[in-house]
């Protein structure tokens, strides 16, 4: 790719908000029928959304997927992302940012939890026998974007082309231009202990007035507050943003009341940097209070493939492959072509997804 060329189109990372989200973890089976089965289910992906999501136009169904560093090597071999690893572990004692298991990461968003559900069915049920869940969430927007511990989350995030910058892959890593990191994290919150303090504190813990959502002033803010362990400038005093998600979701009469933390970054360094700000410290031991009553369950780190490179992982030979075929970007471009052709003729298609090649 020359410098001047535009990205491959990304996956739908910086889809508008929404008022439902369906996030499933998952592992691969260790054999090789279902490591084949997941290869070509990355075809199938692009399809499914579309073809469902046309049921509802205005519902915004969007999936974005993501593979965790083993499952790379594994699924796809050689070339892999320059910066995936597996996920690194913050803190220590009562404050730990833990690695959980996951090879497999679906976020599927849309304004209908039906759109969610069926999409996520659909997927699923093409994954049978290939996958076993290890997480699977169902997140809910809250009011007016309020995390589940009552502040309006999402507000510094980037918009428009800010967005696009901050999670896109560009020239760093040419093979996998248009691709996002992105880390996950399931936290449970002490709604007892967090609703016993006043206001105050909590806007304090926060950084943020709890009503209007509005910056606290320097002079107050303290610096162990959220906001200010979670805000990142470079070398030239420019701020680092990431990309957030985050959804509450819970089960009231379980007493669980917790928030999805999810957030894309063209690497993953900022957000680890955001990590261990909040469980190690900035100084050191100068931690986020918010973890006071939050503890973080799972964690994860993933790769999403630009659009064109999830279809072409499909035919993607881990043996063989050394660079990204372009000939299976354009033979699986060819192939949605023709699906859309039979779609927009009546007839779906989708069944004869079922039936691809197996390629090992
Ligand atoms: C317990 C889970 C979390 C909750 C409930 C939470 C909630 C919030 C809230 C209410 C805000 C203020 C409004 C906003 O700008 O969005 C915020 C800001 C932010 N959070 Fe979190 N957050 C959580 C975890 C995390 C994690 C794990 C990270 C990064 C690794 C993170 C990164 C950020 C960033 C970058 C901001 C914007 C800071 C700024 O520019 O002022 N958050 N979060």
């Amino acid at each position: 790719m020359t410098p001047s060329s535009a990205p491959p189109a990304p996956q739908a990372v910086s889809s508008p908000v929404t008022r439902n989200a369906f996030f499933i973890v998952a592992t691969v089976n260790d054999d090789a029928a279902s490591r084949a089965s997941v290869r070509a289910w990355c075809a199938d992906v692009a399809n499914l959304t579309r073809a469902i999501g046309k049921r509802v136009p205005s519902g915004n169904l969007t999936c974005v997927v993501g593979f965790g560093s083993q499952a790379w090597d594994v699924l796809f071999g050689a070339p892999r992302p320059a910066e995936l690893h597996p996920f690194r572990e913050f803190g220590t004692g009562e404050r730990v940012a833990v690695a959980t298991p996951g090879d497999l990461l679906l976020h599927i968003r849309a304004d209908q939890t039906d759109l969610c559900f069926e999409l996520a069915t659909q997927l699923m049920t093409r994954l049978e026998g290939a996958v076993t869940t290890v997480d699977e969430v169902h997140g809910f927007r809250n009011f007016d974007m309020r995390a589940i511990i009552g502040f309006v989350d999402g507000t510094e995030n980037p918009v428009g082309d800010e967005a696009v910058h901050f999670t896109v892959i560009g020239d760093a890593d040419p093979d996998f231009a248009g691709g996002s990191y992105v880390l996950v994290q399931k936290y449970l919150h002490d709604m007892k202990g967090w609703n016993a303090l006043s206001v105050e504190a909590q806007e304090h813990i926060i950084g943020r007035t709890k009503l209007q959502d509005i910056e606290l002033d320097d002079a107050v803010k303290p610096d162990w507050s959220h906001s200010s362990l979670t805000t990142l400038e470079d070398a030239d005093g420019d701020e680092i943003k990431i990309l957030r998600d985050n959804m509450p979701f819970g089960r009231p009469g379980h007493g669980e009341f917790g928030t999805w933390f999810i957030g894309y970054a063209r690497s993953p360094q900022p957000i680890e940097q955001m990590l261990e700000n909040m469980f190690v410290g900035l100084p050191p031991g100068n931690y986020d209070r918010l973890l006071d009553f939050s503890r973080a369950v799972t964690g994860g780190l993933f790769f999403v493939p630009s659009e064109p490179l999830l279809e072409a992982l499909a035919v993607r030979d881990p043996h063989a492959a050394q660079t990204v075929a372009v000939a299976s970007a354009l033979d699986t471009a060819n192939a949605r072509a023709k699906h859309d052709t039979l779609a927009s003729a009546g007839s779906l298609a989708i069944g004869s997804l079922k039936g691809a090649p197996r390629y090992e």
